[in-house]
């Protein structure tokens, strides 16, 4: 049962040197981390704003028959494009995004009538736009424009370019594939390229007839190209309607392994060739994670096939085209062999995450890219779920904390950081906004939203949200208004303090033993890494609060949602030699201060190891940043020393602890339990 307090009102600082950063797969250091070195700009070194106007909507796209013909030997590709498109209000232009694309020939034909050339095309290379001009008015209503343009497979690993690969005996080659998130599919072809302004797809690619050919559907015709013996016209099955960042194709030379999930989707797992069998572990997780999703979500996969390949040269760690998932090679391959299980569990977290996007983001796909934390927080929170449902001996809640809870609560203390959600303008400004504060402050707040609200109700909001804007977009108010509707909690209300302010609390807590009861004094103040807090108007949060006693340290005993800055909590029957603690699970984002008869009172349940592992690392987290805080005051200081076992040297056994906590689960659990027992 969660209590609101009664009066609805709602809503520093701390010299902070914190564990290191926890060791990570080396993945993750390349991909998640690497979207993070803006996070330290600093105003400063902002780039000013660039004026920015999303596409006029008088005509829009319906259908987009597509056709493109990479040349794998002299990196050029030829495109065709008809797109049956509505002319909303009538005009004698048409403004499409394009990139780094040579049209040369563009035409509309308005539904029975004559086709009418457009004479001009006008590029706006800053903006990425190209209008074209025609002659006369085009009126309203439905017509198909034809384009014929030419680019160049580029070596920007964005938009439709080459990767390199060496065959079984050493021959180079390149495939072409593509990477269109966030805004590069108008680097491929001609298109309105918003997220917002979803249409359906016929693709079609002509390949040499010993390539594989992929997209996002499946094959429906493959024959022979007229013009040369050589080449195949491949044909795949219309898409859903979509967004074109989750358009793909790859050529080029794979082997995969294959098999259908359990709810009848086709699963394949491209390799490089000679490799299939390091798909299999994948695979088995893809045919895990998709009957999961359908059964959480409550809505099917709509797709008839899912593939997913590993790229040879890929930016990213992965990216969840719709029904063609690419990924960087280590984030999908494992060697059965050679691999250990910190590897694994990466392969199952990013499978996991991507296939979590077919659904969040892909069916329903966010309004804008100032919704992009949700889409990445949301699956980043997901996967974690996923994992521990098809594999629960890989403990993975643990490195949730260990790893994307910890890093988030680092940084989101220092004074740079930023509100998860930011308002973006102009598309160049979404790389600034993909770093931990998006991924994993974002993930860690929807996974305290999930416990504040509780897996069913959880559930039924996701199934409202995903029903109701299937094959639209979503802003994500919309995801809160579905949440508040299925659980009748103030969702918005608390999501917000979270989302639209930078940093989150530090929650002090002293207790008094009246009669049969606990009497608990909690307060709030925002935690700051340079020391405490100091102005006037302290930011609040509505902090989803559990409490937890030594008579069940696995069980809440109290929850509460904290909305105001000071609050007093009466605990039933609790007998005065068990200890209390906050924050069970170690879900909620913020940090505890304890008074000291508290923190002292906790010995026992560390020592006896009756403080699940998870509270006994927040419990340290939480320690070690207070202990750098309170440098100044020694007797406390010495308190929590003894508690972490500072003669140790805390750092060192931080350390220990984390890489530990990256192996692998069984030594984990032992050195984890080692260390803190130690205390
Ligand atoms: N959609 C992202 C990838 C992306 C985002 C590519 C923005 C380009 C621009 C994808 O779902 C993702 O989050 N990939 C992660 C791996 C994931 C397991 C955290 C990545 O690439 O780091
Ligand atoms: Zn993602």
């Amino acid at each position: 049962m969660w209590l609101a307090a009664a009066a609805p009102s709602l809503a520093r600082r701390l010299l902070f040197l914190g564990p290191p950063p926890p060791p990570r797969p080396l993945l993750l250091l390349l991909s998640r981390s690497s979207r993070r070195h803006h996070l330290h700009l600093g105003l400063a070194a902002m780039p000013e704003k660039r004026p920015f106007e999303r596409l006029p909507a008088d005509v829009c796209p319906i259908n987009y028959s597509l056709c493109l013909k990479p040349d794998l030997l002299d990196f050029t590709f030829e495109g065709k494009l008809e797109a049956a498109a509505q002319v909303r209000q009538a005009t004698n232009q048409i403004v499409m995004n394009c990139a780094d694309i040579d049209i040369i020939t563009a035409s509309y034909a308005p539904e029975g009538d004559e086709e009418i050339h457009a004479t001009g095309f006008n590029y706006q290379n800053e903006d990425e736009k190209v209008t074209l001009s025609f002659p006369s008015t085009l009126q309203t209503g439905t017509g198909t424009l034809k384009i014929d343009f030419v680019g160049e497979l580029n070596d920007k690993m964005k938009g439709f370019y080459r990767s390199k690969y060496t065959t079984p005996s050493g021959e180079v080659r390149y495939a072409a594939v593509t990477q269109f998130e966030a805004t590069d599919a108008r680097r491929a072809f001609p298109c309105w390229d918003e997220p917002a302004i979803k249409a359906t797809f016929d693709i079609s690619l002509v390949v040499p007839k010993d390539r594989v050919a992929l997209s996002n559907m499946n094959v429906i015709d493959r024959k022979p190209y007229p013009d040369d013996e050589n080449l195949v016209e491949v044909k795949f099955a219309r898409t859903p309607v979509m967004s074109t960042y989750l358009v793909a194709f790859v050529v080029g030379e794979y082997d995969f392994v294959e098999t259908r999930s359990k709810d009848g989707v086709c699963v394949r797992v491209y390799t490089p060739v000679g490799k299939a069998e390091q798909g299999k572990f994948a695979l088995e997780v893809a045919a895990k994670t998709l009957p999961f999703y359908k059964d959480y979500f409550n809505v099917p996969y709509p797709l008839p096939k899912i593939d997913l390949i590993a790229i040879a040269d890929f930016a990213a760690g992965a990216m969840e085209n719709w029904g063609l998932v690419t990924y960087r090679e280590t984030a999908l391959l494992i060697d059965p062999k050679n691999s250990c299980s910190s590897s694994r569990q990466w392969v199952a977290l990013v499978v996991g995450h991507e296939l979590a996007h077919q659904w969040f983001g892909n069916l329903v796909t966010m309004e804008w890219w100032t919704h992009l934390w949700l889409n990445e927080g949301f699956a980043s929170w997901i996967e974690y779920l996923c994992v521990d449902h098809c594999f629960p001996e890989y403990d993975i809640w643990t490195q949730f904390v260990s790893a994307d809870y910890t890093r988030a609560q680092e940084l989101d203390a220092l004074d740079n950081s930023h509100p998860i959600e930011v308002s973006v303008g102009h598309p160049s400004e979404v790389d600034e906004i993909f770093d931990a504060i998006s991924y994993s402050k974002g993930a860690s707040v929807i996974r305290m939203l999930h416990d504040y609200i509780g897996d069913k109700d959880f559930k039924k909001g996701m199934n409202m949200y995903l029903t109701k804007f299937q094959q639209k977009n979503a802003a994500t108010e919309d995801l809160w208004e579905s949440l508040e509707n299925a659980s009748g909690k103030p969702i918005a209300a608390v999501m917000n303090t979270w989302t639209k302010q930078m940093g989150f609390p530090l929650v002090y807590v002293e207790d008094e033993q009246v009669e049969d009861d606990r009497l608990l004094k909690l307060s709030q103040k925002k935690f700051c890494a340079s020391g405490p807090y100091v102005g006037e108007d302290c930011p609040q949060w509505m902090v989803p609060i559990t409490i937890s006693t030594s008579e069940d340290p696995n069980q809440a005993k109290l929850k509460i949602l904290m909305d105001k800055p000071d609050m007093n909590v009466v605990l039933k029957n609790v007998k005065p030699d068990q200890w209390i603690k906050l924050n069970l699970g170690t879900v909620g984002f913020y940090r505890t201060q304890y008074s000291s008869a508290m923190l002292e009172s906790l010995l026992p349940g560390i020592r006896d190891l009756s403080l699940p592992p998870v509270d006994r690392l927040g419990l340290q987290n939480d320690l070690f940043s207070l202990l750098h805080k309170q440098a100044d005051m020694q007797e406390e200081k010495n308190r929590i020393e003894r508690v972490l076992g500072a003669t140790l040297l805390p750092e060192l056994i931080q350390k220990v602890l984390t890489f530990a906590l990256s192996v692998s689960y069984k030594e984990n659990c032992l050195l984890r339990d080692l260390l803190l027992t130690g205390i």
